[in-house]
């Protein structure tokens, strides 16, 4: 190992053990894959670990509504989130769980030092309490109405309607949603840890730049306010570990998350034969860096620095903070039509495609990043396809052809070539900074300026003239080289063209390679056969990452309190079924074909309130003139479905016969109705 290399220890936030990764999930896990691949590229000794979030009332729910235990159900997601990470090229030297032996050993051991010190203070608290599951309700499991704007069915702790925030004991009617019963307040027993008592330890700490300025600021709010004691406890009946010496009670999820950090870190010491405490003793001089999303800032900025120092054990170096997905620019949500799984996105499309987009688009602020797939197409195909892999594509079949796959001895333009590797220290510091777009930025300008150099030497020109063989062979070995270049700063970002890369050249890109290699040419050298490097993205199929099952029903991720109905029997549906569907009375403002689709006309419709733009698959039965003033019957609570032309807000009620062979009647109600009626 070099003398001067680093230790370097990084994580992602766990991901919770009861529902799928999705692109959200991603852009953390891929910035920090790139960044901890980029370190280990430098030389130094880097290591990344994650591990399964496992403990909490919602995974012991979720368990429970399956028929399964927690660890059965835990244990199935990890072998579902591993496969997405494996797709991923998630490169975790460990990934881990929470409900292991080592992270009840090391839970237990800091609440012992915390509780040792005196920073533990037991207390009682008024909760709801759920009378018919025996259970004390998370906020997020009671719902009513709201105190300030008196909207119905609202979350515990906050109004979606008016933004108010409270107590879910302020909630006007509220119920549980697991058993539908009124809560009532009952008192227990609860652990906290002072906070307050590490105030001046935390102010040092975020103030030495170990944070982006917009989370000081943040932070700086948070002391003002002042610090709140944390309740690190749990009642009975709970998923997770009970704290030592008190009965029913429960380390809270969120204390043994971030401990997991360090239990899948020391699963992995012990395994690879590493010391441990060398990356996490008081006096460790190796690096620690947590890489999180802007919503958990507070347990990594301030809770976990503090049960870290409680307990004697170093403090992180700096957590990164980034901002929220966005698809279009909207939140992610299922009821937009907008929930991208990981395993959505992989059925259709190459992972490289969607680590290169989110590191064209990542800085090292806490910016949203917004997954737009027109753009995403755009940025792929015309940077990776037409930039980087072009410049081999024009050069290998020459080399082949012509010189057996041999490279020449030497390169005709050195000074090109050093111009490149001159640009290192800067896509490195942009790469150290976690300025990944600016990293990008700086390769693709020196793409562009490989393409010209193959423009303006036209080896295809040179090529048909056999006294100039030696001449074709230098530009090719030129152009490969700085293909080459390129390749190794991009490796951390797209693993599996840098592996595709490196069989094709037959030296190590990524994998096995440092950057040290990439000052010395390749030169008088056997290349292997060129074969497609990578194929453009097809606008269709990153279409169908969206057109997946859950993006075309209605649902919500809050679960909603159980309530009486008439069972349906067999194909029926019940009456709370049939309200679902809100059908509308509407009137169409326009009608057009849709230029490239056969079938469809799109319809501006009128629903009183409001217009929307729907798709009809009606262009076979009507003219589209002959639509226009008319009423029809509309479904207006259909999820939004997008499709190549555009999205589709809705559905319009037609009668067609089997295969529409018997013609298509689009439904319209009596004279008289008006626009936005409800249909029952
Ligand atoms: O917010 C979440 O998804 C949590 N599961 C993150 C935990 S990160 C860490 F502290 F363990
Ligand atoms: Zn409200």
């Amino acid at each position: 190992m070099n003398p001067t290399a680093r230790k370097i220890l990084v994580t992602s936030a766990l991901p919770y053990a009861n529902g799928p990764i999705h692109l959200g999930h991603l852009v953390e896990y891929i910035q920090t894959d790139i960044w901890t691949r980029f370190q280990k590229l430098g030389g130094h000794q880097a290591f990344y670990v994650c591990a399964e979030d496992t403990h909490g009332t919602p995974i012991m729910l979720k368990a429970r509504s399956e028929g399964i235990s927690p660890e059965a159900l835990i244990a199935r997601t990890a072998v579902e989130h591993k496969a997405d990470f494996d797709g991923f090229d998630i490169a975790f030297d460990n990934y881990y769980t929470t409900h292991s032996e080592e992270n009840r050993h090391f839970s237990e051991f800091i609440y012992g030092e915390l509780l040792r010190k005196g920073h533990i203070e037991r207390r009682s608290i008024t909760q709801a309490y759920d009378p018919i599951e025996d259970m004390f309700l998370p906020d997020r499991f009671i719902r009513g109405s709201c105190p300030r704007c008196e909207a119905p069915d609202q979350n515990g702790d906050n109004c979606e309607v008016c933004g108010a925030t409270y107590s879910p004991t302020d909630l006007g009617n509220a119920v549980s949603v697991i058993s539908g019963a009124t809560p009532v307040a009952r008192d227990s027993d609860h652990y906290f840890v002072r906070l307050s008592d590490f105030e001046k330890m935390l102010k040092d700490w975020t103030g030495s730049g170990r944070l982006q300025s917009e989370v000081r600021n943040k932070l700086n709010e948070w002391f003002d306010a002042g610090l709140q004691d944390w309740d690190i406890s749990r009642d009975a009946p709970y998923f997770g570990f009970e704290i030592p010496d008190a009965p029913g009670k429960y380390f809270y999820v969120w204390l043994d998350a971030p401990i997991g950090y360090m239990a899948s870190f020391k699963n992995f010491c012990v395994r690879e034969a590493i010391d441990f405490d060398q990356f996490w003793s008081n006096d460790s001089e190796a690096e620690l860096y947590h890489f999180v999303g802007k919503d958990i800032l507070y347990f990594h900025t301030l809770f976990w620095p503090a049960l870290l120092h409680g307990a004697g054990f170093r403090t992180p170096t700096a957590v990164f903070t980034h901002g929220f997905l966005t698809i279009n620019g909207q939140k992610m949500s299922k009821s937009r039509g907008t929930f991208i799984t990981a395993r959505d996105y992989l059925t259709h499309l190459d992972p490289d495609y969607l680590r290169y987009y989110f590191a064209a688009k990542l800085n090292n602020r806490v910016e949203d990043l917004d997954f737009n797939i027109d753009d995403f197409v755009t940025r792929v195909n015309s940077d990776l396809v037409g930039k980087v892999v072009n410049i081999a594509s024009r050069c290998a079949g020459f080399i082949h052809k012509r010189f057996g796959g041999r490279l020449s001895a030497s390169l005709p333009d050195l000074d090109l070539f050093n111009h490149f590797v001159s640009q290192n220290a800067s896509i490195c510091a942009a790469y150290e900074g976690r300025e990944f777009s600016r990293a990008i930025r700086e390769i693709m300008a020196l793409a562009d300026m490989a393409n010209q150099y193959v423009n303006d030497q036209q080896p295809w020109v040179v090529a048909r003239d056999e006294s100039r063989a030696a001449e074709l062979q230098g530009i090719c070995t030129q152009a490969l080289n700085l293909f080459r270049v390129l390749m190794i700063w991009l490796a951390p970002v797209v693993p599996r063209l840098a592996q595709r890369s490196a069989d094709f050249l037959q030296c190590p890109i990524g994998h096995g390679a440092t950057l040290h290699q990439l000052t010395e040419p390749l030169t008088d050298h056997e290349i292997g056969i060129f074969t497609r490097l990578l194929d453009r993205v097809d606008l269709d199929k990153a279409q169908a990452i969206l057109e997946t099952p859950q993006n075309m029903t209605t649902q919500t991720d809050t679960p909603q309190a159980g309530h009486l109905t008439d069972e349906p029997i067999g194909d029926q549906i019940s009456i709370d079924e049939f309200l679902k569907i809100d059908l509308r009375v509407a009137h169409v403002q326009h009608a057009e074909s849709v230029e490239g689709a056969d079938k469809l006309i799109k319809l501006t419709l009128d629903l009183g309130e409001e217009t929307r733009e729907v798709f009809a698959g009606i262009k076979n039965a009507y003219d589209p003139a002959r639509l226009i003033g008319r009423q029809v019957i509309m479904v207006a609570n259909l999820a939004p479905r997008k499709m190549r032309f555009g999205v589709s807000n809705g559905m319009v009620l037609a009668a067609s016969g089997k295969d529409d062979l018997g013609g298509v009647f689009v439904l319209c109600p009596d004279e008289g109705a008006q626009p936005g009626m409800r249909v029952r």
